[in-house]
């Protein structure tokens, strides 16, 4: 697995923005001071950041790689990604060779304009401008992964159960962050 998105280029797109942050040993010693899950430390370094109105949406933390681990080695067949954020989830399967095609459903067209052109000549790849909550599809998926919050919140629990039972017919599905909440 290659996390550390070497392909993006810092860039602005309306209030979107992907940005390179450097956090320092200091830092993350201060941060790390309040933080009792061995999940959750910060590990100083260079990190990719993609911010809605200067707010985090996500990164490439240690975190954030963890939590995308078990879906990426699991992924097979047809998959569906709700969340494009960074690429980073669909950049670790694209050359998984039991993964067949892979179908992200992003609702922000400035992410998909500034990193859906990484991914253009992926052929098993296709990006589409949608809230996931609407869309709809006869492509029998094997797979989902859906990653669409920018925190770990009770409050995307009621998110999980709507699109559970949206997409009930998809065998094998994995929430962003729901291993942490239920
Ligand atoms: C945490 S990021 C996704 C990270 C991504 N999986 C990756 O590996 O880089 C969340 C993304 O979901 C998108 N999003 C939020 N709500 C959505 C919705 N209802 N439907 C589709 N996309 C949504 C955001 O615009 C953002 O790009």
């Amino acid at each position: 697995m290659d996390f550390e998105l070497d392909y993006l280029k810092d860039e602005k797109n309306g209030d979107w923005e992907i940005s390179t942050v450097e956090i320092s040993e200091n830092f993350a010693k201060l941060r790390n001071l309040f933080e009792n899950n061995p999940d959750m430390l910060i590990v100083p370094g260079k990190y990719k950041r993609l911010t809605y109105k200067k707010d985090v949406i996500m990164s490439n933390t240690q975190m954030e790689r963890r939590t995308h681990y078990t879906a990426i080695k699991k992924a097979k067949g047809n998959v569906l990604v709700a969340g494009l954020g960074l690429g980073m989830f669909i950049y670790n399967i694209m050359n998984k060779p039991e993964v067949k095609s892979i179908t992200v459903i992003e609702n922000s067209k400035e992410v998909i304009e500034m990193v859906g052109k990484y991914f253009k000549d992926c052929e098993k790849i296709k990006i589409i401008n949608e809230d996931i909550f609407n869309y709809k599809s006869n492509i029998k998926f094997d797979f989902a992964f859906f990653d669409i919050w920018k925190d770990i919140s009770f409050d995307n629990i009621k998110d999980f159960e709507i699109l559970d039972e949206k997409f009930k017919k998809i065998p094998v599905k994995f929430f962003w962050s729901k291993s942490f909440l239920v």
